[in-house]
């Protein structure tokens, strides 16, 4: 399993910290969560944390943007560092276009989806996209309870990307726990995006949690 920290859960005010002690644990990605306040009732942060991120980062960056025309932004966060760049489905006009800008800047191209969004809805972008992202949690924050539906969910787009002949792979972002990871990765999953597990648990150091998600 591939895991991409979600650094909206960590404490900022340790920021660098996190990022070197990211940069010397598993982690496949660093998992940014950009968020404007209207496309998701949470703000977060923008460009200038993001390049600073992007600066201490020896992890692929993905920029998960949850804002409003995201195509205004998405030059600058692939100039500031961004690897992957993920919209959503929900909210854009033209996701296709948009999905193109991404990779005409050499980026690699993510799609996410909310809980309510069918999959069906991905269909005719399947084969444009490295990366098809299920919100397994209402966006917005982090800590919130995984949407048991999900599972399901990886199922059914595990089998539509074998139909459609797809090299997307399937990341999951939510509420992804020690408990639920062996049920996401039976289901078809090749990356999970992780906050909660990875920055808040209890017992487990941020390495230790890492490593424990990347054994399914
Ligand atoms: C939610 C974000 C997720 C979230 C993951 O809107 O896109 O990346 O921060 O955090 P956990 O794993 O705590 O749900
Ligand atoms: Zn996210």
């Amino acid at each position: 399993m591939q895991v991409s920290p979600s650094i909206i859960a960590t404490e900022f005010l340790k920021l660098s910290q996190t990022l070197n002690l990211l940069n010397e644990s598993e982690a496949d990605y660093i998992h940014c969560d950009i968020m404007d306040g209207n496309f998701v009732p949470n703000l977060t942060f923008g460009m200038t944390i993001f390049a600073e991120i992007a600066q201490f980062s020896q992890k692929p960056l993905e920029a998960h943007l949850m804002i409003q025309n995201p195509e205004k932004y998405i030059p600058d966060f692939q100039k500031a560092g961004a690897q992957i760049i993920t919209i959503h489905y929900e909210g854009n006009l033209h996701v296709h276009r948009t999905l193109n800008q991404i990779k005409s800047l050499g980026c690699q191209a993510g799609l996410a989806i909310n809980p309510s969004t069918p999959i069906e809805c991905v269909l005719d972008l399947i084969c444009e996209v490295d990366i098809i992202c299920l919100m397994s949690v209402n966006p917005g924050f982090y800590g919130q309870p995984f949407i048991p539906r999900t599972l399901s969910k990886i199922q059914r787009l595990k089998n539509l990307i074998l139909q459609e002949k797809s090299s997307a792979l399937i990341e999951v972002d939510g509420g992804v726990t020690f408990e639920n990871i062996p049920n996401i990765a039976a289901a078809g999953a090749d990356i999970v995006v992780a906050g909660n597990t990875v920055f808040r648990h209890p017992k487990y150091t941020i390495h230790q949690a890492i490593a424990e998600l990347k054994k399914f």
